[in-house]
């Protein structure tokens, strides 16, 4: 299902304004890409595309953004399966044939319990499906059609699991690990073909969603969401190649990352 400007029920004619950033979001219903919905919204010609597998919530979403802005231009794009290299290409497609998308931002992914699926190979498939295959698949998909017009930003939250592989996200961290080696050879391509498109990895630690509500019920210590999505926004808006959010993750995952293999294997973390 593709919503085109405007939506039926909300008074937001399409933007004239060719400078105006055309966003779009894959996995807009994800707690961080909605908080960071709600910043860009705030700006003058917001443009916004929310891509997800859920037509009431991203309507509900997008009715919010105009709630928030009613100058905002919020599209819907529904995905039928996030695993699938054809529906990952009808995405990119509509959302480009909307407007050329300035901004990508690829947010979608899930946290199974490592204990409940590493002997359940199915339930592996699926979480590497989803935190991996496809995002490296929408990110390649945008990628393309910026490299085409030589411009705009694709930007794709990986996780600080994704820097060393560790026994209680064993599957997840091995997924993440793809999305970063492939966000560094993407870079690596824009910067010898000197382009101008940017590509973006996001890595942040544990932070306050619907995908940790069962660490927070643990009491574990989680990062404001706000507070990750207002980075996640600048360090797009500066172009930063990576981001690790907040920013001590950075300091930390190197001193993990950095542990020999002898000590790293005696601590239970
Ligand atoms: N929260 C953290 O501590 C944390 C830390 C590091 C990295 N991250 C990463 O940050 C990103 C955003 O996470 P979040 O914390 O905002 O999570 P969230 O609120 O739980 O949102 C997860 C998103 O993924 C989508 N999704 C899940 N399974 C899907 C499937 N099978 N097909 C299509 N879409 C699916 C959900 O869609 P529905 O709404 O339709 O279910 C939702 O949009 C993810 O890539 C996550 O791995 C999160």
């Amino acid at each position: 299902m593709t919503r085109p400007f405007p939506m039926p029920h909300a008074p937001c004619p399409m933007s004239n304004d060719t400078t105006a950033a055309h966003i779009a979001i894959v996995g807009a219903t994800s707690g961080m890409a909605e908080h960071c919905a709600r910043i860009w919204a705030s700006r003058e010609n917001a443009r916004l595309t929310l891509i997800g597998r859920r037509p009431e919530a991203l309507a509900r979403i997008a009715d919010d953004l105009r709630v928030r802005n009613p100058a905002a231009t919020v599209a819907v794009i529904e995905q039928r399966d996030a695993r699938d290299p054809a529906d990952i290409e009808r995405v990119v497609t509509q959302a480009h044939a909307l407007a050329p998308v300035d901004i990508a931002l690829v947010a979608h992914g899930l946290l199974p319990e490592q204990a409940a699926i590493q002997d359940d190979l199915q339930r592996c498939a699926e979480a590497l499906a989803i935190n991996g295959d496809s995002p490296v698949l929408y990110a390649a998909a945008f990628a393309r059609h910026m490299i085409a017009r030589g411009a705009g930003t694709v930007a794709v939250i990986g996780s600080v699991a994704g820097d060393r592989g560790r026994k209680g996200n064993t599957i997840y961290g091995a997924a993440k690990a793809m999305v970063d080696v492939y966000m560094q050879g993407l870079q690596h391509r824009l910067a010898i073909e000197k382009s101008a498109v940017r590509a973006i990895l996001i890595k942040p630690g544990p932070t306050d969603t619907p995908m940790t509500a069962h660490l927070r019920a643990r009491g574990a210590r989680l990062a404001p969401v706000e507070q990750v999505a207002a980075g996640i926004v600048r360090a797009i808006d500066r172009g930063q190649p990576v981001a690790y959010l907040p920013a001590r993750w950075r300091l930390i995952m190197g001193v993990i990352r950095h542990l020999p293999r002898w000590v790293f294997n005696r601590v239970d973390i």
